[in-house]
């Protein structure tokens, strides 16, 4: 007899949005993109984790303005003209059964630097010969990201009222542009979690110095997103739990920012962590084992009382089952064994010994593969080989 269905593939409703199943492709950056736009690399990349079965799709960071682009390949919704080219992603996702969510970022001090495969640092004049443009970051206040790195420039209270209203524009045309949940990028060393973390703010106005004061801006834009969306579209956040070094970011201060966000309104916390470097700093326990990153999320699910994803390492569907039956998130993200294989989702429900697992495949693909599966089993052999 077939025990209870997986948790991984259980559906979950989330204000007026329910995901088929646990199952989220993580945010992942191409760096494919012309002036913000997508091109058709991206319909095709995203498209392949829907027809793949993941109920959660998320497209990568989204500049919410120009200079907020950590490359120059970087998605953008500064414009309704980038809104309008993403529609055709986000109609293709929901058309094959997957939930579309956003990711909206400013890079902050670790924008103007180079695609990550052309070595994540500052542009070169060889990047620049090659058509990049680079342009100055911003930041809290003027520690750089790094040593060598441009000396961001501390944004005033002008510039805070306009890149708040630029995330919550960027929001809206993502909203219009077909996506059913946005996630705020709070994490790695970007703009919202330096001012988070006390190794990038050195402030000492109202935004700096005490953690309430350093969670501050962040919860402003968080507040003035919800407040802007409908109330059936979810809004997320993604986090660094912990910046790994000493004298940053802490669990405690999580459980303290994913409380307030709570009662802000966002409805899911997204547990990754890092994304700072400081020069001289000792790393604080940086272990990456399967599922590392998991523990963040456990805890800011039980003390904050939000709805919580697990990300990191997370590769085999049992992993994911098990965190879920722990208690330990409500969503699992998957970045690069989905890369590795697209159809992880459709894969995970045949390893977790679900039955008519090839009735979630897309029809054209499943009418064969039944067959197909059926014949290999009679001469001893598995689908998977
Ligand atoms: C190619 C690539 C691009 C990434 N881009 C983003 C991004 O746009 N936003 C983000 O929050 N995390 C980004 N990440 C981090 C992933 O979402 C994920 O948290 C990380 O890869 C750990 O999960 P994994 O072990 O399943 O890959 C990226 C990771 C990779 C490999």
């Amino acid at each position: 007899m077939a025990g209870p269905k997986p948790l991984l593939l259980t559906p979950l409703t989330i204000r007026g949005v329910t995901l088929p199943n646990r199952i989220a492709v993580s945010p992942m950056a191409m760096y494919r993109a012309r002036d913000g736009f997508p091109t058709p690399f991206h319909l095709v990349h995203y498209g392949k984790f829907a027809l793949g079965g993941a109920g959660l799709v998320y497209v990568e960071e989204a500049a919410v303005t120009r200079t907020g682009r950590i490359t120059n390949g970087c998605l953008g919704l500064w414009d309704d003209a980038h809104a309008e080219a993403l529609a055709p992603v986000a109609a293709f996702l929901s058309a094959e059964g997957s939930i579309p969510a956003i990711q909206i970022n400013h890079g902050g001090r670790k924008a103007s630097a180079q695609r990550a495969w052309e070595g994540n640092g500052r542009l070169t004049p060889e990047n620049l010969a090659n058509g990049d443009e680079s342009w100055q970051p911003l930041g809290p206040s003027e520690n750089p990201f790094s040593e060598g790195w441009p000396v961001p420039r501390p944004l005033d209270r002008d510039d805070m009222d306009t890149i708040r209203e630029a995330f919550v524009a960027a929001a809206l045309r993502a909203v219009r542009a077909g996506f059913r949940i946005v996630e705020i990028h709070m994490a790695h060393g970007y703009l919202l979690q330096s001012f988070l973390s006390p190794l990038a703010n050195a402030r000492s106005d109202a935004y700096g110095g005490s953690r309430e004061n350093r969670m501050r801006f962040p919860l402003e834009v968080a507040r003035a997103i919800r407040g802007a969306l409908p109330s059936d579209v979810p809004v997320f956040a993604r986090i660094s739990a912990v910046d790994w070094i000493e004298g940053g970011w802490e669990m405690d201060d999580s459980v303290a920012l994913a409380r307030a966000l709570g009662e802000a309104g966002i409805d899911l916390v997204d547990c990754s962590s890092g994304g700072n470097l400081l020069k001289g700093a000792t790393n604080t326990n940086l272990s990456r084992s399967p599922g590392y990153q998991a523990p963040f999320a456990r805890r800011l699910r039980e003390e904050a009382g939000v709805f919580t994803q697990a990300v990191g390492l997370i590769r085999t569907p049992h992993l994911a089952e098990e965190l879920l039956q722990a208690g330990s998130a409500d969503i699992i993200a998957v970045g690069r064994q989905m890369l590795y294989d697209p159809f992880w989702a459709h894969h995970a429900t045949e390893a977790l010994g679900e039955t008519g697992a090839f009735e979630a495949w897309p029809r054209p693909y499943a009418w064969w593969l039944e067959k197909w599966a059926a014949g290999l089993r009679s001469s001893g052999e598995a689908p998977a080989a």
